[in-house]
């Protein structure tokens, strides 16, 4: 497994791949890998001939008073997992590679970046948007994926890449759950224990939904439902409850008569979690 710290060792060895006629696939990540993140691998590699991984804590995304300076890092575990994964190459780059002083450029998706957990981490998805893009460029795949777990930036990425004529392909990968039904996440592991417990809310919450949305009930019930369960779990603080058209993340009201997304942003102390489902009325 090759590992590249620099932009120019990147864009070679992925030359040379090009040379013989090999596609790409490209799985970005901010590291501390977990079994969600080697899904995202696994079906970059079973649709591309060769398959780039990026490891990247990118500042701009992070707003001043979020966790970048604590964001859990363990960079020779993840390679290790990687080489076990068969990946054929890591892009490594340090802030000083990818960023250069001063005010540089942006890519923004303005209709998706400043709503709902735009909203509460302003700058976030500018920042998603301008490093996927740097990362695009870069690697030049033939297709990247992203899980659905984190399903605005999957939604706003998809976006730009059809926007702005992005010349490859956006694969979704289902959210991978722990055993008792919690989405993986980095920040799992920060969790009290106490809170760890209690956190299968989300994933119960939106179990409940998704049987609720078949009775075509109306999105202020549909909430109802969801909100009842995250009650439940007393640490909880439910940061935004959002029901939204599953493709444009448009808002609904009324009665869900079309395929819906329940997003969920619930906070245990300090450590905010997010989690998603796809829900339906039985047509
Ligand atoms: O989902 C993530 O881990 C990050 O937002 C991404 C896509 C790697 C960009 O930094």
């Amino acid at each position: 497994m090759k590992i590249c710290r620099t932009k120019a060792e990147m864009r070679d060895t992925v030359r040379d791949w090009r040379a013989q006629r090999e596609t790409v696939g490209l799985v970005p990540t901010m590291g501390y890998l977990h079994e969600g993140h080697l899904g995202l691998v696994r079906m970059a590699r079973e649709n591309a001939d060769r398959t780039v991984a990026s490891i990247f804590v990118n500042p701009t995304q992070f707003g001043a008073n979020e966790d970048l300076d604590t964001y859990p890092r363990d960079e020779a575990r993840d390679l290790k997992l990687l080489e076990q994964e068969g990946v054929d190459a890591v892009f490594l780059p340090g802030v000083e590679e990818m960023y250069r002083p001063g005010k540089p450029a942006y890519v923004d998706v303005p209709e998706l970046s400043g709503i709902l957990q735009g909203a509460l981490r302003p700058g976030h998805f500018r920042g998603v948007s301008t490093v996927v893009t740097k990362l695009f460029n870069i690697v030049t795949p033939d297709l990247a994926v992203f899980g659905e777990k984190d399903y605005q930036q999957l939604t706003l990425i998809r976006q730009m890449v059809r926007d702005l004529d992005m010349p490859l392909e956006i694969l979704g990968h289902p959210t991978v759950r722990e055993a008792d039904g919690l989405a993986m996440s980095s920040r799992n592991v920060r969790l009290q224990p106490a809170h760890r417990q209690e956190a299968v809310a989300l994933n119960e919450a939106l179990d409940k939904a998704v049987l609720a949305a078949k009775a075509r009930p109306t999105i202020e019930d549909l909430e109802t439902v969801v909100k009842s369960r995250l009650e439940g779990s007393p640490s909880a603080t439910v940061e935004s409850i959002d029901i939204r058209d599953a493709d444009t993340l448009e808002e609904l009201t009324g009665t869900l008569d079309s395929r819906a997304v329940v997003l969920l942003a619930v906070r245990y102390a300090t450590i905010l979690l997010i989690d998603q489902r796809v829900v339906a009325p039985d047509f």
